[in-house]
């Protein structure tokens, strides 16, 4: 339990960094989660976007944003006009961190050592993804990137220089899901991806 790098195998390609990944125990979440949900898409790709961790559906069918954030997701993409097929999705945190309510499985924000645990996969995979342009959706994923100091209201629709990596910034695709305003919260979202995509176009 003391971090990914011990499972990630050196100067490898992608698929042999997706098969290592199913088998990480770097934390503590792989115990409960149903399996590690590692990112998808072109490789290369000029644009990555980095999420959280899996949700439920993520879990149980063990792909990136097919659950109700990535609809949200889809929705705002089509908006911007930048095409998910052409994009890499991934998550910070690879594995479904959650309590049990019941028959429900509510998600839960998963934890900074967690976050540092996995960043070795990530790192990973913007090696072997190369992207021009690495979209942070939310504080956990900016702060994997940028660093625990990092404050996402003070810099979304930005991109960012830091270390050699262009690094774009909005909110999570789950906070429009929930907020009141939704129309207000998901147009919000649509700009920050049209201002932050100049980067790559
Ligand atoms: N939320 C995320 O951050 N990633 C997913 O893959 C699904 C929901
Ligand atoms: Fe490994 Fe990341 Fe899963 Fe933890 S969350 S077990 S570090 S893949």
């Amino acid at each position: 339990d003391t971090g990914a790098a011990q499972f990630v195998p050196e100067g490898k390609d992608w698929a042999a960094l997706r098969s290592a990944a199913a088998g990480c125990r770097g934390c503590d979440l792989y115990r409960d989660a149903s399996q590690t949900v590692f990112g998808e898409g072109p490789v290369p790709a000029k644009l990555m976007m980095v999420g959280e961790c899996p949700g439920d559906r993520e879990d149980t069918e063990g792909h990136v944003f097919v659950g109700p954030a990535g609809r949200l997701l889809d929705k705002a993409l089509d908006a911007a006009g930048i095409d998910r097929a052409k994009t890499y999705l991934t998550n910070a945190v690879k594995h479904f961190r959650f309590v049990e309510r019941g028959k429900r499985r509510i998600h839960q924000t998963p934890r900074r050592g967690e976050v540092v645990a996995c960043f070795p996969w990530l790192r990973e995979e913007i090696r072997v993804v190369e992207p021009r342009l690495v979209v942070v959706l939310g504080a956990v994923a900016a702060k994997a990137v940028l660093g625990p100091s990092f404050k996402l209201t003070e810099h979304r629709g930005e991109v960012l220089e830091h270390d050699g990596l262009r690094v774009g910034v909005t909110v999570h695709p789950s906070s429009v899901v929930r907020a009141e305003d939704f129309r207000e919260s998901f147009d919000a979202f649509v700009a920050d991806l049209v201002a932050v995509q100049k980067a790559v176009a």
